[in-house]
């Protein structure tokens, strides 16, 4: 008869370990970070807007669907006077003049209405 093999025991430790360190981290992904629909949009936010205003609730809920749509309109002529005289604002006021706010426009104006303060979309719990 063989004798059992030393390396069993440790194997199956092993085993059991990596299924609950997976299991862990499973359980810790969805923490912190939104359930959006708009995510583009939600990457334009948290590169140009989050420093100041915060994840995403806090910042969608500064104004409602239509206030939002009207603040970036007009090539956020709105919003650019609201940071202008406002400390650090320099580089989001750059960025709202720039080519690239026209471009990333609709996505940024989709994902701010999703956390709009009168969205029924609002994922409160995440
Ligand atoms: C450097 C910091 C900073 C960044 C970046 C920034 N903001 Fe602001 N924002 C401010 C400050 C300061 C104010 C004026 C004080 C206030 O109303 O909270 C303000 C005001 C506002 C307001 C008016 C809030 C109100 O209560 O009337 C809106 C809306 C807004 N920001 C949206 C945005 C969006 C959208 C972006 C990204 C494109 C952005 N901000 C990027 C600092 C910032």
């Amino acid at each position: 008869m063989r004798l059992p093999d030393p390396a069993r025991p440790t194997l199956v430790l092993s085993a059991l370990l990596l299924i609950l360190l997976g299991l862990g981290n499973l359980e810790a992904r969805p923490r912190g970070k939104h359930v959006v629909k708009e995510k583009i949009g939600q990457r334009y936010y948290l590169r140009a807007c989050s420093a100041c205003h915060g994840a995403g609730k806090l910042g969608g809920n500064m104004a409602t669907q239509a206030e939002w749509k009207e603040l970036l309109a007009h090539h956020g002529k709105e919003l650019i006077e609201l940071h202008e005289g406002e400390e650090n604002t320099t580089a989001v006021i750059r960025y709202l003049k720039s080519p690239q706010f026209e471009k990333e426009h609709d996505r940024l104006l989709k994902f701010l209405q999703e956390f709009a303060n009168d969205s029924e979309s609002i994922p409160t719990c995440y």
